[in-house]
């Protein structure tokens, strides 16, 4: 299992600080989420943050989730930034071939989103083109919402055609991922696990880190409780 603290929860008064906090803390990846004020009624930060924060959390994954309308332009940006794997929204339609290409000439992971209004069917075509498949749990744009509990049958769906089709593509959930949550999405398949506020909100981000791992093994004891590599 992977599990990735979104630095949208974090303290931005002390930034590196958090990505210290995270690379200390027993998790895999680090989440970072790119809101354009049009995609999405909200703004997060941008290429220069992701920069800047890159060589404190040297040993993590970086997984960067892009909700923007116009992502062709910010593939190189973030490329350059330190992203290891970048998530685009199927939402974009036609564009999203092209998009998907240009990420892996850029030589980094693949990531596809699916919003909780929009059915998984629509990302059925690009499953043996992407590295991750993020079914979004909650709508995006702000961090501490509640889990949308209807989003998990699209998870089961999707675990069901990874199996079918013998793919090996990761199965993302993000949006109001707590210990509860998180157990619940991997008893429908999912194994990566984005958790902002129940993470970077707690005392110890290690300890609560520690007790998502144990919550999620105890759901699914097939998923290893100790980190593995991206
Ligand atoms: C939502 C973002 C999430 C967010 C999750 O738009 O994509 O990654 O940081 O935050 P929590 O875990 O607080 O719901
Ligand atoms: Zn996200």
């Amino acid at each position: 299992m992977i599990i990735a603290p979104s630095l949208l929860a974090a303290d931005f008064t002390r930034l590196g600080k958090e990505a210290g906090r995270a690379a200390k803390s027993g998790a895999d990846w680090l989440h970072l989420d790119i809101m354009d004020g049009q995609f999405v009624p909200n703004i997060s930060f941008g290429p220069a943050v992701v920069a800047a924060v890159r060589p404190l959390a040297k040993n993590l994954f970086f997984d960067v989730h892009l909700m923007c309308g116009r992502p062709e332009i910010l593939l190189e940006p973030f490329a350059e930034a330190g992203a290891d794997e970048i998530i685009v929204h199927v939402e974009l339609g036609e564009k999203v071939p092209q998009l998907l290409w240009k990420i892996k000439l850029l030589g980094k992971k693949v990531g596809l989103a699916v919003n909780p209004p929009t059915a998984i069917a629509e990302a059925q075509p690009y499953l043996d083109k992407i590295d991750l498949l993020l079914v979004m749990t909650v709508n995006p744009g702000f961090g501490g919402q509640s889990f949308i509990h209807e989003c998990v049958p699209k998870i089961q769906q999707a675990d069901a055609w990874r199996r079918e089709k013998k793919l090996s593509f990761r199965l993302e959930v993000d949006g109001g991922i707590n210990d509860e949550t998180a157990a619940e999405c991997a008893r429908a398949g999912a194994d990566t696990f984005v958790a902002g506020t129940s993470l970077f909100g707690a005392r110890s981000l290690k300890a609560a880190v520690t007790k998502m791992r144990k919550a999620v093994h105890a759901a699914d004891p097939a998923l290893a409780d100790l980190a593995v590599a991206p």
